[in-house]
């Protein structure tokens, strides 16, 4: 046992209490981590996102780079956690920066820390870097093609050594992360106009998860959509549901912003509905569902829709929206449609769209 003159061991005591406290931060944040379960979810029933699952299983194992590539809202970070969670760090913490979020120097100042008295503005006692503080865990640096260029020289430091040094500090800090990266930018193309690295750019580039777009995987949107359901009927405590002919208008639907959007409109659908059963005429005011896809519409396996099925998928949606705002009253649809009735009747028969039972007035 070694021995300390009074002051020493105050300090040794001091030091230990510091490292409890930054223990204790770090558990908190993988408790408050771990009980965000909508944010953590990862549901995949395509069969592209079940072999990226697996394919991320597989890399989790290691403590190598990823990158991850993928549109907006496609679910990089999903991913990030997922893999982490099934690494060996996984009881450690888990740290996102976001370098899209902040200017170069207080980005660098987050990412390294920063010694008392160096950094205008800062904490007047100095201040732990997130790399340092991450130390057995995993870093997750999204949008990782706006790192400014003078920190990807940094960056790439930290990756091959594994060494820090705090802003106004040459003390060597070592600090083991494993490093997750994403971005929707090509970053080769960005190598190419160098506004990013090549050597980092190759450095990062060891394991590739490429996350496809929601509406390449149509067999993922049904899924998803009665995951968020279910969510946010115990959030709000509903008991609402979306109807079969709005789930098939959702999955011809492009989703440019992908699940974050999907998320954003079942929600949206739920609380703005006053029925239980959400029909097609909740997916979006001003019916611009069909004229904003970019892209043709696909069956569940990825195959171009014939002429007629795609036609039959509009009639379907725009018919079922009509008699949704007319209540299910079929003789004011018709109405509405400038339809006969009975065509309307053959129609709905044709396209198997259920009449409702009720009303007198559908007569
Ligand atoms: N496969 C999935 N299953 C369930 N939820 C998902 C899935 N993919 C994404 N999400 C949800 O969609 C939202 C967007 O996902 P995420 O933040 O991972 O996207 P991103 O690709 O990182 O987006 P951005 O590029 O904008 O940062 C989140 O709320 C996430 O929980
Ligand atoms: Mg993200």
């Amino acid at each position: 046992m070694p021995t300390y003159s009074w002051d020493e061991h105050e300090l040794y005591v001091l030091l230990e209490k510091f490292d409890q406290e930054r223990n204790n931060v770090r558990n908190i944040i993988r408790f408050m981590q771990g009980t965000d379960e909508i944010s953590n979810m990862l549901i995949a029933e395509s069969q592209s996102m079940k072999t990226l699952l697996e394919y991320s299983e597989h890399i989790a194992a290691v403590d190598s780079t990823v990158i991850i590539y993928g549109e907006s809202g496609s679910g990089k970070e999903v991913f990030a956690k997922y893999i982490h969670a099934k690494s060996n760090r996984a009881n450690q913490v888990f740290i996102p920066i976001n370098c899209a979020s902040l200017p170069a120097s207080l980005l660098e100042a987050e990412m390294f820390g920063y010694e008392k008295g160096t950094f205008t503005g800062g904490n007047k006692d100095g201040k732990i870097g997130l790399f340092e503080f991450a130390d057995k865990g995993t870093v997750f640096l999204d949008e990782i093609g706006e790192m400014p260029l003078e920190l990807q020289a940094k960056l790439l430091r930290i990756i091959e050594t594994g060494e820090i040094k705090r802003l106004g500090s040459n003390q060597i800090i070592k600090s083991d992360v494993r490093i997750i990266a994403a971005t929707n930018r090509d970053l080769l193309e960005m190598v190419r106009e160098k506004t990013f690295r090549a050597d980092l750019y190759y450095r990062l580039n060891v394991l590739v998860v490429n996350v496809p777009p929601l509406r390449s995987r149509v067999d993922d949107i049904f899924p998803i959509s009665s995951y968020f359901v279910q969510t946010f009927n115990k959030k709000y405590g509903f008991t609402k549901r979306l109807s079969s002919d709005l789930i098939s208008v959702m999955e011809s639907y492009s989703w440019p912003g992908n699940v974050r959007e999907l998320r954003n409109t079942v929600e949206r659908m739920m609380v703005e509905s006053n029925n239980t059963l959400i029909g097609v005429n909740s997916f979006r005011k001003g019916d611009t569902v069909i004229v904003e896809r970019s892209t043709p519409p696909t069956s569940s396996d990825g195959e171009l829709l014939s002429y007629q099925k795609a036609m039959e998928n509009y009639e379907r949606s725009y018919i079922c929206s009509v008699m949704e705002s007319c209540g299910g009253n079929i003789r004011s649809a018709a109405r509405k449609m400038e339809l006969h009735i009975s065509t309307l009747y053959r129609k709905l028969e044709k396209l198997g769209i259920q009449i409702p039972q009720t009303t007198e007035e559908n007569t």
